[in-house]
């Protein structure tokens, strides 16, 4: 269900923002729509790890304004279409860009199978609760072995706080076993960059600065600047990281062939591939889980404390030995094979 937090965030800014755009002019229109934290950095990191190429359909699903399909139209020449649920956004979406954009949600998306060459989903999957129904759609519609790009808020351990309302944030294992689980391959996945230049992100603040002027005693600028302060505590202590990635939809019988996560290379091979693939993703939690610093805020009056750093560790732990059971289990596989006389 659509909570009235997000029905602002999502609806009403986006509305907003067509119309301080309009007063303010055209090239104010991406930075201010781009809403899912994509900046041009990762944008342009998406848009060459999917190889978009002129006149490639495609699809952005959870468009919100429009600002990344727009961005990707201009820089890339691809054709976008976009699919976003709530109705003002559509509207922003159409009126700044002229880009053709269906109203409805990715859990049913009304396109064709195989009829897209790539999609984008920025920013949307951790306001999904049935995160496996619209990854499997996305994979309907692409054709065999097509790119898909996503920005996804990734949550460190099982429970964050402030959750802001309406977000489930997935944990890098959930992820990966939803988009193995829906047919793609990931293929890569990074830290989204950091930092936009000013000339783009002075354009986004001036346009949220005409916003918060107009609208600043409306009920729904006050949910949604609620909803962008739990965001900003969230970041602030770790408990989430925004992480971008690029998958493919897995060719019929193709078994997996390539894993690269935060930059390390795995290449899974014939019947030891479970063991791999587990090593790559207790290894990105891991990481994950030591970049929190649970010992910083073991330090912390227990006031401060946005999570217990007990569990933390403790999860610590699990993880390590979790790790270490897998890579024993793989040097077990890889003895065995060689006394059975098999290459490694
Ligand atoms: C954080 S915004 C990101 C918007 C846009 N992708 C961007 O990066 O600017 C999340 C978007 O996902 C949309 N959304 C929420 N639930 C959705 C669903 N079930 N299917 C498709 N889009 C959805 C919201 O309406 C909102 O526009």
């Amino acid at each position: 269900m659509t909570s009235s937090a997000m029905v602002a965030e999502f609806d009403d800014v986006a509305g907003w923002t067509a119309d301080a755009v309009t007063r303010l002019g055209e090239r104010y229109a991406i930075p201010a729509a781009c809403r899912g934290s994509a900046n041009p950095a990762a944008l342009a990191w998406l848009a060459e790890a999917c190889e978009l190429s002129a006149g490639a359909r495609l699809l952005d699903v959870g468009a919100g304004a429009g600002g990344p399909a727009a961005w990707a139209a201009r820089r890339f020449g691809v054709r976008p279409v976009l699919l976003e649920p709530m109705p003002a956004a559509c509207r922003a979406a159409a009126r700044l860009f002229g880009l053709p954009v269906i109203q409805g949600s990715g859990e049913r998306i009304p396109l064709r199978a195989e009829s897209v060459d790539a999609a984008w989903c920025l920013g949307v999957l951790c306001t999904v609760r049935d995160k496996a129904t619209l990854l499997r759609e996305i994979h309907r519609v692409l054709t065999p072995g097509s790119p898909l790009g996503l920005l996804v808020v990734v949550a460190r351990r099982p429970r964050v706080f402030p959750v802001p309302d309406g977000n489930l944030f997935p944990t890098q294992w959930e992820l990966v076993e939803l988009l193995a689980d829906a047919g793609f391959e990931l293929v890569e996945q990074v830290d989204r960059p950091d930092g936009a230049p000013l000339s783009w992100s002075r354009r986004a603040e001036q346009v949220a600065a005409v916003v918060a002027t107009e609208h600043r005693d409306d009920r729904g600028f006050a949910l949604a600047a609620r909803q962008s302060e739990s965001f900003t505590r969230l970041f602030a202590s770790g408990q989430v990281s925004m992480q971008l990635i690029h998958a493919v939809k897995r060719p019929a019988r193709q078994a997996p062939v390539q894993a690269t996560c935060g930059g390390e290379m795995n290449k899974p091979t014939g019947d030891n591939d479970f063991e791999i693939e587990l090593e790559v993703e207790v290894e990105a939690e891991l990481r994950m889980s030591e970049s929190s610093r649970p010992e910083e805020a073991a330090g912390r009056p227990v006031s401060e404390w946005l999570f217990d750093p007990a569990d933390a560790e403790r999860e610590d732990v699990g993880l390590r030995n979790l790790l270490g059971a897998v890579e024993e289990l793989e040097a077990d596989r890889r003895l065995r094979r060689r006394s059975a006389g098999e290459d490694t």
